[in-house]
């Protein structure tokens, strides 16, 4: 069974299909057969990552039926060990992916006989989105240390962490919930959600318990991008200890990578930034996190649901 790294961020620019590609191309490196989904479907851009300037097929191939097989719109790329969904020929946004397709598509790339598959998301909190990222209880978040970008990481956290606790609940359950933790915290506290689980604890204690199963299953890992020199470097612990507080989640810093002018080069040029650049202390960055990508430790639990 593959591990699979749902990569997300709040917000375009941050670096996703940067890292889902330098991940990708090193877990390739180290012997793993590694597949990269593009499912930033508006502004799919993965391919010209990875050395593929115009893919034969892809994921559209899929959702227009023109092949029933998710894994034969495979395409190879140059580097050994790693292949290639693109999302190139897709003119619509996965937020719109009908619900019929979308459990498809779930459980297809569940199946994919890989080592590992990293899925470049794209920005938002659209359901579907949630939905992609709660595939597996691996995942990485992107920011920047800039606060529009945290802002967006947070809230896309904050949805998925909601989204999981719709899981537990019908429509009528959850419209009950919202309810009750307004009677008790007051007009919008049903978005707050320290109140959420405390209700949850109080009138739905079985609930309660499976959700804290999930929570704690969840092997969520955090980098921040585009660091600069006089960025606080300390922020990454930061974030993690705050979303362990609000949220009560736990989500490892991975790791700082670093600005570097040269990753524009590399793009420009259409060549890879690892080989192009291998002793620039972002390559040693992306080494870093890398590690953590291919051993992630743990097992590896699927969505349940599907
Ligand atoms: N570590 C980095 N150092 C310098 N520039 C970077 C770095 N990471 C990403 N970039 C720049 O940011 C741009 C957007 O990155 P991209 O991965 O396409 O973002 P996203 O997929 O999140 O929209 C890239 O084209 C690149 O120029
Ligand atoms: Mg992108």
């Amino acid at each position: 069974m593959a591990y699979i790294w749902p990569i997300g961020g709040g917000k375009g620019g941050s670096g996703k299909s940067f890292l889902t590609s330098s991940l990708g191309r090193l877990s390739a490196r180290l012997g793993k057969r590694t597949l990269v989904i593009d499912l930033d479907l508006g502004a799919a851009n993965l391919h010209t990552l990875v050395g593929v300037p115009y893919p034969k097929k892809g994921f559209s191939d899929f959702i227009r039926k023109k092949t029933f097989r998710l894994e034969d719109t495979v395409v190879e790329t140059p580097f050994e060990n790693l292949f290639l969904i693109s999302g190139a020929h897709d003119n619509f946004d996965v937020a719109n992916l009908p619900y019929e397709q979308k459990i498809k598509t779930l459980r297809a790339i569940m199946k994919l006989d890989y080592d590992s598959v990293l899925l470049d998301l794209g920005a938002g909190t659209s359901f579907n989105t949630l939905d992609f990222f709660l595939i597996s209880q691996h995942g990485i978040f992107i920011t920047t240390p800039e606060p529009t970008s945290i802002e967006n990481v947070y809230r896309l956290i904050r949805s998925i962490y909601f989204r999981r606790i719709r899981y537990c609940f019908n429509v009528t359950d959850f419209k009950a919930l919202e309810d009750e933790v307004v009677i008790q915290f007051g007009d919008g506290s049903f978005n707050k959600p320290e109140c959420m689980i405390k209700v949850i604890a109080d009138v739905y204690p079985e609930k309660y318990e499976q959700l804290q199963d999930a929570f704690s299953a969840f092997r969520f890992k955090l980098i921040i991008n585009q660091v600069r020199k006089h960025d606080n470097a300390a922020l990454g612990m930061q974030m993690s200890r705050m979303l362990e507080k609000h949220l009560g989640l736990h989500i490892e810093f991975a790791g700082n990578v670093a600005y570097d002018d040269h990753v524009h080069d590399a793009i420009c040029q259409r060549v890879s930034f690892l080989d192009r650049y291998p002793c620039t202390r972002t390559a040693c960055d992306l080494h870093e996190v890398g590690k953590q990508i291919v051993q992630p430790g743990g097992q590896q639990l699927m969505f349940r649901y599907l």
